[in-house]
């Protein structure tokens, strides 16, 4: 006799930007799940998208668990996360939830709670889709069996700038991400705790630390961070800085690692296409990934049936915004341009 479970019934939370662009493709793409109905912030706009798609338009959060939805994608903006994932959760709907967690760490912790909770009955996972960049787990890999040496500075470069796709205002970002209250901090958050995720990710288990942290508001129009450069202890002796931007150019993403014996540099991993070097061999490989979001939501499927899973889980992602918010409140801000 086979066993084989069926698809997982998904509903994604979000009719634009990573709903649209993202979300709802790559469930397209999973063989073990299937999308099954949208919920947005306004009715006529979510049966329009819910239609374009052939699914149902769900009028509210609570509607879902009654209907036998398993999961939800929940694609809203960051400061509506806590709220929504903790209803979710409660009543037994499995979470893919956008980065960042939370944009406080009271939210941060009052979720991280109702997870423990409800661990019996649901999952959640929080979507930091370049942990699935084969580069990136080569690095981790690397770093984690010490073939690289000890206590050394593990750097991560990431400029990209606003606006990001096509359809984005170019005079500026939605008012939720302009905000730095509803953003929990705008680039820091958009890019930034991507890289603070891959830091943390490739150090575990030791502790870090925030030492510094400046930020820059060189978006015109935008009184909230554009840059980013924070700098963190890895346990005792090592070294981590994040240099996130999306307002300054750059020719593309660096994560670099230099210890006293060895040293490792990825160009262009946060693409399809990166290139690794490390001073172990003399040799660059080149990896392709254009698969990281169907990758991240197949191990959260897999998550949601109890199999081994890779993606950040509620502790991981509490400690990235931990570090995010602890930056924000003891860094420096530079003005912008006047
Ligand atoms: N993993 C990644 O690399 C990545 C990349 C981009 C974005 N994200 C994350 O995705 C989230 C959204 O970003 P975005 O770029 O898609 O922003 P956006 O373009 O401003 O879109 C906001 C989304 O939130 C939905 N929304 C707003 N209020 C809602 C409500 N009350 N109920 C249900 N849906 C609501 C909107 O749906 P309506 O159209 O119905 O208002 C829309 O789909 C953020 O947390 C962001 O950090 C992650």
């Amino acid at each position: 006799m086979t066993n084989v479970t069926p698809p997982l019934r998904v509903v994604v939370i979000g009719t634009r930007g990573q709903a649209a662009r993202v979300a709802v493709p790559t469930i397209a793409l999973s063989e073990r799940a299937d999308l099954v109905g949208v919920i947005g912030s306004e009715q006529r706009r979510t049966r329009e998208f819910a239609d374009e798609l052939g699914v149902t338009s769900y009028p509210s959060i609570s509607s879902l668990a009654q209907d036998g939805v398993d999961a939800v994608w929940l694609t809203a903006p960051n400061h509506l996360h806590a709220t929504m994932a903790s209803e979710l959760l409660e009543s037994g709907v499995n979470v893919l939830l956008e980065k960042p967690m939370t944009t406080t760490l009271d939210d941060a912790t009052s979720l991280r709670e109702v997870v423990a909770r409800t661990e019996a009955s649901a999952t959640l996972r929080v979507a930091y889709q370049h942990r699935f960049r084969p580069a990136h787990q080569l690095l981790r890999h690397q770093l984690r069996s010490g073939e690289l040496g000890e206590s050394g500075m593990l750097r991560v470069h990431r400029y990209w700038k606003f606006p990001y796709f096509a359809g984005d205002d170019p005079s500026g970002p939605a008012p939720w991400r302009s905000s730095s209250t509803t953003s929990g901090g705008w680039a820091i958050n958009d890019i930034g705790s991507h890289l603070v995720d891959l830091v943390l990710w490739m150090t575990q288990p030791q502790p870090l630390t925030v030492v510094s942290a400046v930020f820059g508001m060189q978006f015109p129009g935008v009184d909230n961070d554009s840059s980013a450069l924070l700098t963190l202890g890895v346990g005792d002796r090592g070294l981590a800085v994040i240099e996130c931007s999306n307002a300054l150019s750059s020719p593309g993403s660096l994560v670099e690692y230099y210890s006293g014996t060895a040293w490792a540099r990825l160009t262009n991993s946060f693409h399809p296409v990166a290139v690794s070097t490390t001073s172990l061999d003399d040799m660059s490989v080149t990896t392709t990934s254009d698969d990281s979001y169907l990758r991240m939501f197949d191990d959260f499927v897999a998550a949601c049936h109890g199999e081994p899973s890779e993606g950040a889980t509620a502790d991981e992602a509490w400690e990235s915004v931990r570090l995010i918010q602890e930056a924000r409140a003891t860094g420096r801000y530079l003005a912008g341009p006047a």
